[in-house]
């Protein structure tokens, strides 16, 4: 519970059938529909290249869609300079002003948009106590762990009190410490106020680890949108079960199906899973490594090609008529050599069937 105004502006986006081209024939993004609740944290995650600083920037008016309606509450900002919407950005790179003081880049966007000097240094001192920088004020950003920097980042754009707050890759130049620190401190600050937020990120388990909502891009275009939870438990096709933590996929047969569910084999080998819409005959499933059982009595003959002592963790990698898949197993006191033959099996809910 706050007892301040941050947040209380926070409005929903929407886009409608959005396109950008670049010049004559880049589609960077291709027609696309999203809808992002007010007050949630919805991320975009994608390979390199697939559009999602695209999408990002015309949120904030920094580009111009080609096509469609993107609005922000009830207000239509598809033709609107980034000067007249209601968001911040922060950035990859902090761009804190290097010869100003803490204190002074977080007033700077208040005293910029017509606060008065001491509401703006209330504001800011403020914003700074927030992201847990209280008694930096008079710090100059050298003098800051890259953490701090990009936590007064956060400061400046949050006092502005936007009606959404844009992130593009902020962690990518924190060590991986640090980078799980932020991202919690983002999260919570973002719950704490009831902040709208599009994220972006190419790092699957960040976006797993923040998100309300992850939308999935892949060319241009969305994969597939879902909860954290949906989308690991029920990927659509191989490249959202690729990208979202790793999936081994395998080829079955659907021998049976009843109502919702399927019979699905694999070298005699027999499960019954969630159908999704598919009938008898081939299929692929999706298995991640946590649910493969190493030795169940009534499994599938495997070797074990390769064990990794990981410390947490043991890593295998199993093959078989199937193919080679990838294997974690928590026992690290008894490992298998390689060479070893074993059985594998599948956790309870463990296999997923694709339905593409
Ligand atoms: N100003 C521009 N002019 C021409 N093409 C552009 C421009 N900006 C982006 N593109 C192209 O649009 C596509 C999407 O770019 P975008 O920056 O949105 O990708 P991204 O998903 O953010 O990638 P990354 O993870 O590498 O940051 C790319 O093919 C890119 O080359
Ligand atoms: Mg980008």
């Amino acid at each position: 519970m706050t007892d301040n105004k941050i947040g209380s502006k926070a409005a929903p986006v929407l886009f409608e059938n959005v396109s950008k081209v670049f010049g004559k024939n880049v589609v960077a993004v291709d027609n696309i529909n999203l809808h992002v609740e007010a007050g949630k944290l919805v991320t975009l995650l994608g390979p390199s290249g697939c559009g999602k600083t695209t999408t990002l920037r015309m949120i904030a008016g920094l580009e111009m869609a080609s096509s469609g309606k993107i609005m922000i509450g009830d207000r239509d900002v598809t033709k609107l300079p980034a000067t007249d919407r209601d968001v911040s950005m922060v950035f990859q790179s902090y761009a804190l002003f290097p010869h100003m003081s803490v204190l002074e880049n977080v007033m700077y966007g208040l005293t910029f948009s017509g606060f008065a000097k001491d509401e703006a240094r209330s504001r800011a001192l403020h914003g700074l106590q927030l992201v847990g920088l209280k008694g930096f004020d008079n710090r100059l950003p050298s003098e800051l762990s890259g953490g701090q920097q990009q936590r007064v980042a956060v400061a400046r754009a949050l006092v502005l009190e936007p009606q959404v707050l844009l992130f593009d890759e902020p962690l990518s130049n924190l060590d991986a410490k640090l980078r799980r620190q932020v991202r919690e401190d983002i999260r919570a600050i973002q719950q704490d106020l009831g902040l709208t937020v599009v994220y972006v990120t190419h790092d699957q388990e960040e976006a797993l680890a923040v998100s309300d909502e992850i939308v999935v891009m892949r060319n241009a275009a969305i994969a597939q949108m879902g909860t954290p939870r949906e989308l690991y438990d029920a990927p659509n096709d191989r490249f959202v079960a690729d990208f979202i933590g790793e999936a081994n996929l395998l080829n079955c047969q659907i021998v049976s199906t009843d109502g919702d569910t399927a019979t699905i084999e694999i070298e005699g080998y027999r499960q019954t899973l969630p159908r999704r819409g598919l009938t008898n005959g081939p299929a692929t499933i999706a298995v991640r490594p946590s649910r493969l059982v190493i030795g169940s009595d009534d499994g599938i003959a495997a070797t074990v090609a390769k064990a990794t002592y990981v410390g947490v963790r043991m890593e295998y990698t199993l093959t078989g008529a199937f193919g080679q898949v990838f294997a974690v197993h928590d026992d690290v006191d008894a490992p298998l050599a390689p060479g070893t033959e074993i059985t594998m099996g599948f956790a309870g809910k463990g296999p997923v069937l694709l339905p593409d």
